[in-house]
């Protein structure tokens, strides 16, 4: 057994969290040899909360949870972490307009980029969950320069799951088999789930996503759709916003991160745009991307078609606009 890491979980009385603790402390994301400390951050009203969680984790008996730190103050929460799952944002209330919620969280954002600047080790692997999740994590870097850009990436991890499950489904064939779809651009209902360079391995034998599935229109029209919208299918059905598959896909990523991406696959993360497929450059872009030794790489030389291409243009100016009205309020 090697010594525990400290691992910082915000938003942790919320209800992603309720499902993303067991998921860490039970081994999934960083390994069955890997203990670990919980760091555990809310705010002040939410402390009588978190000390009900903290109760059901010593409950739960897990081997490789060492110890747990619940605390309201950024400072504690992430002293020595070497990664940081930030899911606490502010949420959308009825009339709230999209300027008044990142209002809120460029703020939550900046003094938690402070925090892990000057608390963290600097090699912390930084996931962003909490909404807008890309231009959090673009301020969230900002605030953080002794700790480098790569290392703050946003969750598009659960529209990639949410993709490969449609296509898995009208394929017929279990989950697993289907690989490389891509989530392009921002979190949003702009985003690209994008099917070209998907593979679907059905009957023993590998096909593209387009000859498994044998009709282009779904794939470029409904299935396109259906991811987009799914969040707010699940809203509609359930009264509250998608938490369990929220919580899987925050594990899958930073696992994904810390344990690398399997040969000839590949998944994708929000990351620091370097412009790759025109892209505009210094926004958090949900890219595909491999992972070795705990380094992200974007997937180059893909063609992309004139149908993607459009909305790839689409999502990437959303993304500038967003960038722009964050540090208009930063900067007010
Ligand atoms: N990227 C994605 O795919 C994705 C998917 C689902 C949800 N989300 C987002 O994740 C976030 C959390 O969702 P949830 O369902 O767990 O919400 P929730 O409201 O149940 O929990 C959020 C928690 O964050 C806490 N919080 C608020 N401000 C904080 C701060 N400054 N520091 C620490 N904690 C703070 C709240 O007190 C609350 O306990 C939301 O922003 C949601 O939109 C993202």
């Amino acid at each position: 057994m090697s010594e525990p890491i400290r691992v910082v979980v915000t938003g942790a009385a919320g209800q992603i969290a309720y499902s993303l603790l067991y998921i860490i402390a039970k081994g999934d994301v960083f390994g069955p040899n890997q203990p670990l400390i919980l760091h555990l951050l809310d705010i002040p009203p939410m402390m009588g909360v978190l000390e009900g969680v903290v109760m059901e984790l010593a409950d739960c008996a897990l081997p490789l949870l060492h110890g747990v730190v619940p605390t309201a103050d950024p400072a504690e929460a992430f002293k020595d972490v070497s990664a940081a799952f930030l899911v606490g944002a502010m949420p959308r209330k009825q009339g709230m307009e999209r300027k008044d919620l990142l209002s809120a969280n460029v703020k939550i954002f900046k003094v938690q980029g402070e925090a892990l600047d000057q608390h963290a080790k600097k090699d912390v692997k930084v996931l962003v969950v909490g909404n807008p999740a890309n231009t959090n994590a673009l301020v969230c870097a900002k605030y953080a320069p002794s700790i480098p850009k790569e290392n703050f990436t946003a969750m598009t991890r659960l529209d990639q799951n949410r993709a490969q499950a449609q296509i898995a489904a009208k394929t017929g064939v279990p989950v697993a088999n289907v690989s490389n779809v891509i989530i392009w651009g921002n979190h949003s209902s702009t985003q690209v789930p994008d099917a070209s360079f998907a593979k679907v391995v059905k009957g023993g034998k590998t096909l593209s996503a387009s000859e498994a599935v044998n009709n282009d229109a779904w794939l470029q029209n409904e299935f396109i759709e259906t991811v987009q919208k799914r969040g707010a299918a699940v809203i509609a059905a359930r009264k509250m916003s998608s938490a369990m598959s929220a919580a899987k896909a925050a594990g899958d990523h930073m696992r994904s991160w810390f344990l690398g991406t399997e040969p000839g696959k590949y998944v994708s993360m929000g990351v620091l745009s370097d412009g790759s497929y025109d892209t505009p450059k210094d926004v958090v872009f949900s890219f595909p991307v491999t992972i070795e030794n705990g380094k992200w790489q974007i997937v180059k030389g893909l063609q992309i078609g004139d149908h993607y291409r459009q909305l790839l243009e689409a999502t990437g100016k959303e993304l500038v606009e967003e960038r722009a009205e964050a540090f208009a309020i930063i900067e007010a």
